[in-house]
C-alpha cells in the first residue's frame, strides 16, 4: 500500500486509470424511456460517466451560468462545514473538473485529494495557483481504492443522486473515514414551498436545458436528466436518514436557493461509541 496526498491507497494511488468496461463510441441518449426512471435504469453508472465525459468542456460554464453564479456561494459553506485543519485529508468524492476541490485550497490547509471516474471531467482539473498541493485520481465512488478509517473529511458536491447504489455510495464515505470524520454533501432537491417548487421545475426543467443546448450544444438530453433526476431522488429527510443507517451521527441538513439545494453534514461516531 502506498501513500500519495497522505491517503493510504488500497491500489497505490493508481485508482482506475484503465477503464473496466469498453468506453461507449457515443455517450447513450437519455430519451424519454430512460428518463422516466433515470434512478432506476440498470447502465445507469455507464450513462452518467458517458453523459459527464461528453459534458466537460463546458460543464463549468453550464454551472456558472445556470446558477448565477451562486455555486460558489454552495461549494463555500460545504467547505465551512468540512472545518478540515491543517494535516488533515479530505477527500472529495465525484470531485469532476475540481471546483469543489478549488474551494477547499483557497480556504483550508488540508491535504486535498479528489476522485471522479469520468476522465474527461478530470482532465479538465486545474489546480494551478492553488495554495496546497492537490491529487486526483480515477475512481469509482462506490469501490473507493482507500484504506478504512484514513480520511479525515469527505465532500461531494452534486455526486450522490448521480450513484448507481446510493447505500452503497455512503458506505464507502463511511469505511475511508476515521472515527469522528466528517462527511459533507452537497445536492439538488425539489423545494417543498409549493410555489418555489413549480418555478424551481420551470427553470431546471426548461430554462436550464434550453441554456445548456446553447452553450453545450450537446444532444444527448443530459440537462433533461438533471431535471429529472432532481425531480425523482428522494426528499432531503430521506436523505438524512440514509447517513444515519449508514452510521453517521449528528446528521443535520439545511436548505439553500429556495429549498433547491441542501447542505447535509454527519459524523463518523468514535470506535467506542455504543
Ligand atoms: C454534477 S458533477 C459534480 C462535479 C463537482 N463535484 C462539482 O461540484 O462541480 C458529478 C460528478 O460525479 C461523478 N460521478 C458520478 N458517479 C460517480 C461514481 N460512481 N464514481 C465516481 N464519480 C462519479 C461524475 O463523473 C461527475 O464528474
Amino acid at each position: 500500500m502506498l501513500c500519495t496526498g497522505g491517503v493510504a491507497w488500497t491500489d497505490g494511488g493508481q485508482g482506475c486509470p484503465r477503464r473496466d468496461r469498453p468506453a461507449p463510441a457515443r455517450a447513450p441518449v437519455w430519451d424519454r424511456d430512460a428518463l422516466r426512471d433515470p434512478h432506476g435504469q440498470p447502465d445507469k453508472a455507464l450513462r452518467v460517466e458517458a453523459m459527464f465525459d461528453a459534458l466537460a468542456p463546458t460543464y463549468e460554464l453550464v454551472n456558472t451560468l445556470g446558477s448565477l453564479g451562486r455555486d460558489a456561494a454552495w461549494r463555500r459553506r460545504a467547505v465551512a462545514a468540512a472545518g478540515a485543519a491543517a494535516g488533515e485529508v479530505v477527500l472529495d468524492i465525484c470531485c469532476g473538473t475540481g471546483d469543489m476541490l478549488r474551494a477547499l485550497a483557497a480556504a483550508t490547509p488540508a491535504l486535498l485529494v479528489g476522485v471522479d471516474f469520468a476522465e474527461q471531467m478530470l482532465a479538465r482539473a486545474n489546480f494551478a495557483g492553488a495554495r496546497v498541493p492537490v491529487h486526483v485520481v480515477r475512481a469509482d465512488a462506490l469501490r473507493l481504492p482507500v484504506a478504512d478509517d484514513v480520511v479525515d473529511a469527505v465532500t461531494c458536491a452534486f455526486g450522490v443522486r448521480n450513484f448507481a447504489d446510493g447505500p452503497r455510495g455512503l458506505a464507502e464515505m463511511y469505511r475511508v473515514l476515521r472515527p469522528r470524520g466528517r462527511v459533507v454533501i452537497l445536492e439538488f432537491a425539489q423545494p417543498e414551498h409549493p410555489l418555489w417548487r413549480v418555478l424551481y421545475r420551470l427553470y431546471v426543467g426548461r430554462l436550464l436545458p434550453l441554456l445548456a443546448a446553447v452553450v453545450s450544444r450537446e444532444r444527448i438530453r443530459a440537462y433533461h436528466y438533471l431535471a429529472r433526476s432532481i425531480r425523482t431522488f428522494e426528499p432531503a429527510r430521506n436523505l438524512a436518514l440514509r447517513l444515519e443507517t449508514a452510521g453517521f451521527r449528528e446528521v443535520t441538513w439545511r436548505t439553500m436557493n429556495f429549498g433547491g439545494v441542501v447542505l447535509y453534514r454527519g459524523v463518523k461516531p468514535p470506535a467506542d461509541a455504543g
